[in-house]
């Protein structure tokens, strides 16, 4: 399996605005892979402008939130391509298309690195901000994985949330849970669930 960053990338959209999303870029040798699902904006942004900034957040806020309709964060311009990155990152990159590999559900487009900087230390990890990655990929999997899986991720996960998260933790996993509790309903009491 490839290194699989997980990031925001910023594309340009077609009326000039910009287009935020937490994207996971597959590393492959020099270069970064994006790989959305169909249907996607990012795909339809990268055919039209093939210059991306993709972003390690220091606030998990972002990726949170980005997931459950709110998109509007700081952003600043790059330095070396024409484009927006996110402001409050410890790294990020600039990249550029430089190939399209097609396929129905997935293609993926090669990206060179233009440039990259550093923003901030980057000291070390936090059990809180991992689990509120986790629960946002599963707030984008809904229609793909079966609700008792959701509810036993979100209940594993939810630990590391009690013993480590700060305020923005807590505030991004209570959007996250906020979603995935509309989308799915309240759990079935246990008997409920016995006779299936
Ligand atoms: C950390 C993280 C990584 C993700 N990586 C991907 C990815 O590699 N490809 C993808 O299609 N969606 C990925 N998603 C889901 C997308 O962010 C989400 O479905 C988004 O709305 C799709 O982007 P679009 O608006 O350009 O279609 C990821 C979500 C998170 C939280």
């Amino acid at each position: 399996m490839p290194l699989i960053l997980e990031t925001v990338v910023i594309t340009r959209n077609p009326d000039g605005g910009h287009h935020l999303v937490p994207f996971g870029l597959h590393a492959e040798g020099d270069h970064l892979i994006v790989a959305p699902f169909r249907p996607s904006p990012t795909i339809t942004n990268l055919e039209a402008h093939r210059f991306l900034s993709a972003a390690a957040p220091a606030d998990v806020r972002v990726i949170a939130g980005c997931v459950t309709g709110r998109r509007d964060w700081p952003v600043v311009p790059c330095q070396a391509i024409p484009g927006l990155r996110l402001a409050d990152a410890f790294a990020h990159a600039e990249l550029e298309v430089v190939d399209r590999e097609e396929d129905e559900i997935r293609p993926r487009f090669r990206c060179r690195v233009v440039h990259q900087a550093m923003h901030r230390p980057f000291i070390g990890y936090n059990r809180a901000q991992g689990a509120v990655i986790e629960a946002a990929i599963l707030s984008t999997r809904l229609h793909m994985l079966p609700p008792e899986k959701i509810r036993a991720e979100m209940a594993y996960l939810e630990i590391a949330i009690s013993k480590t998260a700060g305020p923005r933790e807590r505030e991004a996993w209570d959007w996250i849970g906020a979603k995935i509790g509309a989308a799915l309903g309240p759990a079935p009491a246990p008997a409920e669930q016995s006779q299936g």
